[in-house]
């Protein structure tokens, strides 16, 4: 079994936004109980050791950590590749360049839409989206690649192909359009955020147009969303194959949504080494490989390809983390995930917004 290659780290869930499709958990982690500048580093080295690659800083808006540049600075010593996941409604110059300056190699920037009054709505922030342009616009100016990330929903959908336009006139390298995943809060807000069918059918057409439209000038990834496919797809590449996540308390997970698991204990980094964590948990190898697979997954040419799909999502839809997942077309709880588009309200339900 090799090690990881990815390592999260969420480095707090404090955040200024209160985005209604936020997939962190619904109880929150507290500053007091965040790991510390000393673990951080520890924790950065251990993986590094392990032969992860890439470091991303997350959160919550890991910009709320003062110690930010100083865990750049010490993950890139370490000859990690690293990646800042931010909002942007923090930046300033003086931010930016302490990290420039440590050696950050790589923002992705968050908008909540391109329409301003909207993106801020979405967002529950009021000049959530002039700022953002703001950090884009120093983040340009620092000469860093950059990343436009919007999620998106039943509520912003219809502007998919301005989003990309948008990316590309701001100078972004690359555009990311990533469909809800009901995950953590989002799954509260299902039914407010939730596409149709036509609406899907529509955004695949505005990505596929834009894809023309800008050609190999701007990458443009597309993550389609999960319940109106038939095959499910690959959650994290896999359980425990190529990404580990280290969640504010330090407890390591194989995805960011894990701590919904119930009967799994998610050790702490406080408690043991990732080392021990990624090859010797039980949390780890519980969905590992093939083994742990219901039948028709086992016997399935997908295997290797999908993993046996998301296992939050088959706690979510099934009750039980071990089953099928039910976005699978061969799945028997196949059956609940089209109940829940077939009862989709006409007119969405007020979104329910974060509170910190
Ligand atoms: Fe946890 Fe997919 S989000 S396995």
């Amino acid at each position: 079994m090799n090690g990881p290659l990815s390592l999260l780290a969420e480095l707090t869930h404090r955040c200024p936004l209160r985005c209604p499709y936020c997939s962190n958990p619904v109880a929150l982690e507290r500053r007091e109980g965040e790991l510390d500048t000393a673990e951080w580093r520890d924790v950065l080295g251990q993986a590094a050791a392990l032969g992860v690659l890439h470091v991303h800083f997350s959160g919550g808006e890991p910009m709320a950590r003062p110690d930010l540049p100083e865990l750049v600075r010490h993950a890139s010593g370490l000859g990690l590749y690293t990646n800042l996941i931010t909002s942007g409604v923090l930046m300033d110059g003086m931010r930016l360049a302490a990290l420039a300056e440590a050696g950050l190699d790589h923002v992705q920037l968050s908008f909540q839409d391109v329409a301003p009054a909207e993106a801020d709505r979405i967002g529950g922030y009021r000049g959530g989206h002039a700022a953002k342009l703001r950090a884009a616009a120093l983040i340009r100016a620092a000469d860093l690649p950059l990343t436009f990330n919007f999620v998106v929903h039943r509520q912003n959908c219809a502007r998919i192909g301005a989003m990309i336009d948008f990316a590309a006139g701001e100078g972004a390298n690359r555009v990311e359009i990533a469909h809800t995943q009901y995950h953590g809060w989002a799954e509260r807000n299902r039914d407010a955020l939730l596409p149709d069918r036509v609406q899907l059918e529509a955004a695949d057409r505005a990505v596929a147009e834009a894809r023309v439209r800008h050609g190999d000038r701007l990458a443009i990834d597309y993550v389609t969303p999960d319940y109106h496919a038939d095959e499910p797809k690959p959650c994290m590449g896999g359980w425990g194959r190529r990404f580990l996540n280290v969640a504010p308390d330090g407890s390591a997970l194989p995805c960011h949504a894990a701590q919904t698991l119930p009967g799994l204990r998610f050790p702490s980094v406080r408690e043991q080494s990732l080392a021990e964590i990624w090859f010797r948990s039980e949390a780890f190898g519980r969905f590992r490989g093939v083994d742990w697979m219901p039948e028709t997954c086992r016997g399935c040419a997908r295997r290797e390809i999908d993993h046996g799909g998301c296992r939050c999502q088959a706690l979510a839809l099934a009750g039980d983390a071990a089953a099928m997942d039910p976005v699978c077309g061969r799945s028997p709880h196949r059956p609940a995930v089209d109940a829940i588009l077939a009862g989709r309200p006409v007119t969405a339900p007020d979104l329910i917004y974060r509170r910190h």
